[in-house]
């Protein structure tokens, strides 16, 4: 452990990494898909001579232009301080990994942001041609900043064998390229680029439903019927890549969700599988709502209809890059590194030497506080104390020997333990263990002082006590 933990009460650092990067998904993959809708519209209305499109367009553009550079650009760096913070060592690895990646990305993400200037402020200054090349640059360009990102991100799922076997070695540099196309790089990419097309189709119809159905009838049934076309390719061809992609996904982590499968409603690892099914409901609801109100009847297609349709196609998103999270578990760079930030080869030396010694933030003997920063160290990666994946409701119920056999599985990591698919081994030596298990049993033992104080919660307690035991 040699960073300190980034303790955030009840959501867990986690989620603070979840929300800003849901935010940044809608925006930066609108920002690529809206980069083709922009030139592409503006050719059509050239092509057909209609400056009543052409007025239409300019506005989206600056809604564009104003979105994706400032809010896409700002939630992209906010990623940076929240995975920075959360999970020091890992960002670590990607940076010294990809320099030269990251190098690439923002000489696109600077040509891009430019070009989106120019491409606003020019709007009817210079040639109609050369207007809507500058479109295409911007365009390419902020392709080619997904094409980087998407061999990065998925790295993490999955880095490759060949990478794999030279990890820690100091060779990792040149396996650059092994790295970056990694087995779910290409379903990834393509199922990434489908996103964008959908939500560069769904934020124009944002714009669209703006127009006055009356009075522009006839613009505004072309508009919104040409935007919504904009969603079939994604509808169309999402089966298909999802298909290629969990076919490219390791079997060890595929495993998840048939765990996520056949423990339906008991508790273990469900929410992959529920979340699954809420992509599937949101996006079907998602194409009837396109279908009945935008298609059918494009002249009465209202604002709250657009806002419906985006809010649907942010639940969409969101579960799926938690889904894309949960997958992942218990690694953050699967099978080289654990959630929590240890590394698999580390794991036996840290079991002889222990977690603790080395660390710079952990204060004196005291048995609870070393218990706490095991706990801090080791598990509120993916748990907090009481709210999100509760250790109070897990736990509750659990005597202070029970909490020790349970971390003795932890610990002993054997190849048939129940949690292998989803938590990381519990490194350190007995007395670490030991000194997590008081601090885990005293941590649930408030929480029970608590439950008899409040009589709507023992209920809950009970349940749950039952259905977390070994
Ligand atoms: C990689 C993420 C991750 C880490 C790190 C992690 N866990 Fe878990 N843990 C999970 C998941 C996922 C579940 C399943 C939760 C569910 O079913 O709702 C779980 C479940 C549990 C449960 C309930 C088990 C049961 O049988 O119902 C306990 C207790 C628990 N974890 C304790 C710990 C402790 C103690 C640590 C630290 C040593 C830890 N976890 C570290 C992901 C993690």
């Amino acid at each position: 452990m040699n960073y300190p933990f980034w303790d955030v009460p009840h959501i867990g650092s986690g989620w603070v990494i979840g929300l800003i990067a849901i935010y940044h998904i809608m925006i930066s993959h609108f920002a690529v898909g809206g980069g083709f809708y922009l030139p592409m519209a503006e050719a059509k209305a050239l092509r057909e001579n209609r400056k009543d499109w052409l007025d239409i367009l300019q506005k989206h553009a600056r809604f564009f232009l104003i979105l994706t550079g400032v809010f896409g650009a700002v939630s992209g760096v906010g990623i940076w301080f929240a995975i920075g913070l959360t999970n020091p060592e890992a960002t670590s690895t990607l940076i010294h990994n990809f320099v030269f990646g990251w190098a690439i990305e923002w000489v696109f993400f600077i040509i891009e942001l430019s070009t989106a200037a120019v491409y606003y402020y020019t709007w009817g200054r210079i040639p109609k041609e050369l207007h809507v090349k500058v479109g295409w640059v911007y365009a390419i360009s902020s392709l080619l900043t997904l094409v980087i990102i998407n061999g990065i991100l998925t790295f993490m799922l999955f880095p490759g064998n060949t990478w794999l076997q030279v990890a820690g070695s100091g060779q990792e540099a040149h396996y650059f390229w092994n790295a970056f196309f990694n087995p779910t790089y290409w379903p990834s990419l393509l199922m990434r680029i489908l996103v964008c097309t959908a939500l560069a189709g769904i934020w124009a119809l944002v714009t669209c439903s703006r127009l006055d159905g009356r009075l522009h009838a006839k613009l505004k049934t072309e508009l919104v019927r040409w935007s919504a076309k904009w969603l079939v390719p994604s509808f169309a061809l999402m089966p298909l890549a999802l298909a290629f992609y969990l076919w490219q996904v390791p079997e060890s982590q595929r495993s998840l969700l048939q765990l996520g499968m056949s423990t339906m409603g008991t508790g273990a690892f469900t929410q992959v599988t529920r979340i699954a099914l809420l992509i599937i409901m949101t996006s079907g609801t998602i194409v009837l709502v396109v279908y009945f109100f935008a298609w059918r009847t494009p002249e009465d297609f209202s604002f709250a209809h657009a806002i419906a349709v985006l809010f649907l196609g942010l639940v969409a998103t969101a579960s799926g890059e938690y889904a894309r999270e949960a997958l992942r578990k218990p690694y953050v760079i699967g099978r080289h590194m654990f959630s929590n930030g240890i590394r698999v080869r580390d794991v036996a030396r840290l079991n002889q030497e222990g977690f603790l010694t080395k660390s710079l933030w952990t204060t004196g003997p005291d048995k609870l506080a070393q218990g706490e920063a095991m706990f801090r160290g080791q598990c509120l990666a993916c748990h907090t104390r009481d709210a999100y994946r509760p250790m109070k409701i897990l736990l509750a119920g659990r005597t202070r020997e029970s909490i020790g056999s349970l971390l003795k599985i932890l610990h002993d990591y054997k190849p048939d333990s129940p949690y292998r698919s989803f938590m990381p081994p519990l490194a350190g030596t007995q007395a670490e263990v030991d000194a997590l298990g008081d601090f885990l049993a005293a941590m649930i033992s408030t929480n029970q002082t608590a439950a008899a104080e409040n009589p709507a919660k023992p209920a809950k307690v009970a349940a749950s006590s039952a259905k977390s035991a070994p």
